[in-house]
């Protein structure tokens, strides 16, 4: 992104391991700003800024949509007026329809709601395509966008994947704004059962709270640990939450069916019924 659009300097929000990354490689490139953070908080919130807080000089705004490891997400965009906004949307692509015009680059890794890794998507202003020949040709989207992204040769079987996702998203679940209300679903199904139990508590805003990856925790590691292992034998994997967070994430993306969550919604009730006491 920095290679393709930054010219004077670019402001960052933080809001967790993947801005920090973002911020990270942006300094190797040239100015930048982060203009909010929420780390003090450990990033349970998404700070909202305003055009005050922006740099005079900074030719966009870059934020990660939404945030996989803490749970959190724009539910509205923050101000950017006179400047381009840029938006990491890996982890909640295709999860709800998105009004692509809001932003004027777009991008997300494939491999949570679209298809394999390896195949990565992006959407861009067609005014910001440029030549650049300081740039090399595999770095500069304009080589992708006059080449249908054959300038080199794509990862043909992951992009074929991804076509089959479209179809089933398309044929069988009725498109973005059906996908949206039934992940809106599945969140709730969690969030409630999560903010009325005894046991377990989520840390994020309510008002920023993730449709895709729901973290909790009992408030005890021991309790955690041994969560996470009987949900193993359970049936339910990879529900560890990220070591920076602890406890327990439950990711729920496209492909994860309302009968799932719901399943894991029992077995969180029935490990509370016998983890908790009275
Ligand atoms: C929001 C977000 N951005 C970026 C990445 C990094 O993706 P990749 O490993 O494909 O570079 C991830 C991976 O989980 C992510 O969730």
């Amino acid at each position: 992104v920095p290679m393709n659009l930054l010219k004077h300097s670019a402001d960052i929000i933080n809001t967790g391991q993947w801005t920090k990354k973002a911020i990270a490689e942006h300094k190797k490139l040239g100015d930048t700003h982060v203009v909010a953070s929420s780390a003090e908080d450990n990033f349970t919130y998404i700070p909202k800024i305003k055009q005050e807080d922006l740099s005079p000089d900074s030719d966009y705004v870059y934020i990660c949509e939404n945030n996989t490891i803490y749970g959190t997400k724009y539910k509205t965009l923050p101000p950017h007026d006179g400047k381009l906004l840029v938006a990491d949307m890996s982890s909640c692509i295709l999860s709800e329809p998105v009004d692509v015009s809001q932003y004027d680059l777009i991008f997300a890794g494939a491999q949570k709601n679209i298809g394999p890794a390896g195949v990565t998507l992006v959407i861009i202003r067609k005014d910001l395509l440029a030549e650049n020949e300081a740039l090399p040709s595999m770095l500069n989207y304009k080589t992708y966008a006059d080449n249908n992204s054959m300038y080199n040769t794509p990862p043909t079987y992951g992009i074929y994947v991804c076509g089959l996702v479209f179809e089933w998203l398309e044929d069988q679940i009725g498109g973005l704004e059906a996908m949206e209300k039934i992940n809106h679903q599945k969140a709730a199904l969690l969030y409630d059962y999560i903010d009325q139990s005894t046991l377990y508590s989520n840390p994020v805003a309510k008002e920023d709270r993730s449709y895709m990856n729901v973290p909790f925790v009992t408030g005890d590691k021991d309790l955690d640990a041994k969560f996470v292992k009987e949900a193993k034998e359970a049936g339910f994997v990879n529900i560890k939450g990220h070591r920076s967070v602890g406890g327990m994430r439950a990711s729920i993306y496209n492909a994860m069916p309302v009968e799932g969550v719901e399943a894991l919604v029992d077995f969180m009730k029935k490990f509370e019924s016998e983890n908790t006491k009275g």
